[in-house]
């Protein structure tokens, strides 16, 4: 795990062509050592990010520490830092071995010690016996370990990653996620690592900065992201969410009651310093995880629980849980997932068209801001 040592420090980051701000005023550190990644939708200011980091693009304003130095406006050469791109970039004239050793040649490393250290790459990414191959010769998989360890070779302070395995197919990539992190981990070697595929972030990342529209909305790790999401934005983009529209009817704390016009009154909580903004009458989302609720025939006996009838839409089978698609009185569609426990459960007879009670849990209601901030 990563020590103390500020390994990165970006300060008021800013990136603009033309009228558009890739990247809006954006601040972060990073741990030495940590997998860090950069999640966001398409256009988000992701790679725009990164080759400011990588010194492909010069910021309009701002600042970029690398371990105690300044390196902001410093030439990719001299900075050390090393990119992998999606699409591969291997010299297709030269064999695994001599573009794992590009590098090291360059730096004019004796040719002993170029041949133990490719050859200990090559193993760390099982690709022992494909030296003499060349990149046509290769798989998109294998074409990108190899790229992963051309960029490792010289051991960067940062290593930086745009969607290294948005080319592949579901399987491969998954088999190169676990591979990646592991890799990391025995390099230690600080990590940036873009990608726009939430589950690829959820599985990988120590922690996570979500963007959007140029802006970090969130960092923290997985679990906080997915557990304590800041906006809606955030918790619509992690993960499966249900959403109330509602306004305020009571603050009492951290408790608020929402009023979902035309459906129920619930209650929720909200982030400390959110609740301190909260008055009546102010508009608010209601996050809800599929996971969070509950659905049974009959109605529960669940004092305190937010509680709404539905007509079950849908019925799905996934093995290790059932989805339903519950819709409201008001017309609204929610999701709820239920853990296949047990055959003897009412759940394994619910069917379509049936009404059923959905309950959960007030502190399973987060209580978010209304509308999405105008960026
Ligand atoms: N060289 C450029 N010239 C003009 N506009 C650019 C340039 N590079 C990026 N942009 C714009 O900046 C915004 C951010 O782009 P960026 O490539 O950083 O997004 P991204 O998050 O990496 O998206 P994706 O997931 O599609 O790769 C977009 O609106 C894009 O059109
Ligand atoms: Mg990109």
């Amino acid at each position: 795990m990563p020590d103390s040592t500020p390994g990165l420090e970006v300060r008021n980051l800013t990136k603009r062509f033309g009228k558009i701000v890739a990247v809006n005023d954006v601040s972060f550190d990073i741990q030495s050592g940590e997998f860090f990644s950069l999640l966001g939708p398409s256009g988000s200011g992701k790679t725009t990010m990164l080759r400011m980091i990588g010194g492909l693009e010069t910021p309009d304003a701002g600042e970029i520490v690398l371990e105690g130095e300044r390196i902001t406006f410093l030439p990719p050469e001299k900075r050390d830092v090393n990119i992998v791109f999606q699409n591969y970039a291997l010299f297709p004239h030269l064999n695994v071995f001599d573009n794992v050793a590009f590098g090291p040649r360059r730096r004019k490393w004796p040719e002993d010690k170029i041949r133990k250290e490719v050859t200990k790459l090559l193993e760390m990414v099982h690709l022992r016996g494909y030296e003499e191959k060349y990149p046509r010769q290769l798989s998109g998989g294998e074409k990108q370990r190899v790229a992963l360890i051309r960029a490792l070779i010289l051991k960067p302070k940062l290593l930086l990653l745009d969607e290294p395995l948005g080319a592949l197919d579901l399987k491969i990539r998954q088999a190169l996620q676990l591979e990646l992190a592991n890799i990391q981990y025995e390099v230690g070697i600080t990590f940036i690592y873009v990608t726009h595929d939430q589950s690829e972030a959820l599985t990988m990342a120590d922690r996570i900065a979500v963007m959007n529209k140029g802006r970090i909305l969130q960092i923290g790790t997985p679990k906080e992201i997915y557990e304590h999401p800041s906006d809606r934005f955030v918790a619509n983009f992690i993960g499966n969410t249900n959403l109330f529209e509602g306004v305020v009817k009571k603050v009492n704390g951290e408790d608020v009651r929402v009023d979902v016009p035309g459906l129920m009154e619930l209650w929720g909580i909200a982030s400390e310093k959110y609740a301190a903004q909260l008055r009546p009458s102010v508009r608010v989302a209601v996050s809800v995880r599929p996971e969070k609720m509950r659905i049974s025939r009959n109605k529960p006996e669940k004092p305190g629980y937010n509680l709404v009838q539905g007509v079950v839409e849908d019925v799905i089978y996934l093995g290790v849980s059932t989805e339903f698609l519950v819709k409201l009185p008001n017309g609204q569609m929610v999701r709820v997932f239920a853990q296949n426990i047990s055959q003897e459960n009412e759940l394994w007879t619910i069917t379509w068209d049936e009404p059923v009670w959905v309950y959960w849990r007030p502190h399973r209601s987060l209580v978010l801001a209304g509308e999405e901030k105008e960026s």
